[in-house]
């Protein structure tokens, strides 16, 4: 497929989407919005693939925010909800996919940028990277997610640090928020590194995990406790339950199928 603001690559089970837009540093106007939406169901209806990483093109930026200019041309309480709304749609399909999402955070990735990796799995930051919240600059608040996904990430009070004073935290500190799990030179190829550890493991068991965690903190813990044990139930119905206690128990690798 020819798409005109992102790249879609596949290596061997881990695909690759590249937000490709340099001469706005990526930022996410709503025909890439759309074409992200395109590449997540080609995604997933290609069976073949087992992880996602998500990326910026270039040394400068992950995503520098939603396209202000879009923005700026808004107009009225209807018109900012709709945009809201349908750009969180595109972070919780994100979200939703049944398989691992890596987001490879180079450069800036600010506004609805850290929003987009805020939707991944997993984050891995280079030593370039500056993420925050600015919205409150612009008169905005974060409308993609960024109120809830940050907060649940990092706890309200950090949460509300970062998007009060929308200063940007550079690699270390992200770590240490807990706002990105690793620190690398080339985040993409640790991204790969990671795609592949978590590749090695139950493709469905890998799925049930995300779906157990993102229901679970929509509701209480022994909500959460419910729902655990019946995505535990669904584990022990597939056969790679069986092939993966078996394989342990016979000393040798297991060899799953996602069934
Ligand atoms: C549109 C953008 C942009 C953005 C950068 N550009 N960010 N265009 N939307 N979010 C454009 C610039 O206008 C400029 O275009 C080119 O990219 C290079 O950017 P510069 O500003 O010249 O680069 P630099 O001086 O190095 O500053 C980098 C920067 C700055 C600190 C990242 O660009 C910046 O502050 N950008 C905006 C960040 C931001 O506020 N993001 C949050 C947006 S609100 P020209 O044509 O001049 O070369 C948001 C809300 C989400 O995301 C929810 C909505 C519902």
């Amino acid at each position: 497929l020819d798409f005109e603001n992102i790249t879609l690559d596949q290596h061997g089970a881990i695909a690759v989407l590249t937000v490709n837009r340099p001469k706005a540093l990526n930022a996410l106007n709503g025909e890439t919005l759309g074409e992200i939406v395109q590449a997540l169901d080609l995604i997933a209806e290609n069976a073949e693939i087992g992880a996602l990483i998500v990326t910026g093109a270039g040394e400068k930026a992950f995503v520098a925010g939603a396209d202000i200019s879009e923005l700026n041309a808004l107009d009225g309480v209807y018109a900012g909800r709709e945009v809201s709304l349908s750009g969180q749609d595109v972070m919780t399909q994100i979200s939703n996919l049944p398989i691992p999402v890596i987001a490879a955070v180079n450069g800036f990735a600010l506004g609805g940028g850290l929003e987009l990796a805020l939707a991944c799995d997993v984050r891995v930051a280079a030593p370039s990277a500056r993420m925050g919240l600015p919205e409150v600059t612009l008169g905005l608040i974060p409308g993609f997610g960024g109120t809830q996904r940050l907060a649940r990430l990092i706890g309200a009070g950090r949460a509300l640090d970062l998007m009060l004073t929308a200063r940007q935290v550079k690699a270390d500190e992200a770590l240490s928020l807990g706002l990105v799990n690793y620190v690398a030179d080339d985040p993409l190829s640790k991204s790969r590194e990671i795609a592949e550890t978590m590749l090695k493991n139950a493709p469905i068991a890998l799925s049930l995990v995300k779906e157990a965690v993102r229901r679970g903190l929509n509701t209480d813990l022994d909500a959460g406790l419910e729902i655990e044990a019946d995505l535990f139930g669904m584990a022990v119905a597939t056969s790679d339950f069986r092939e993966g206690t078996g394989a342990f128990l016979a000393k040798r690798p297991a060899q799953f199928k996602g069934e």
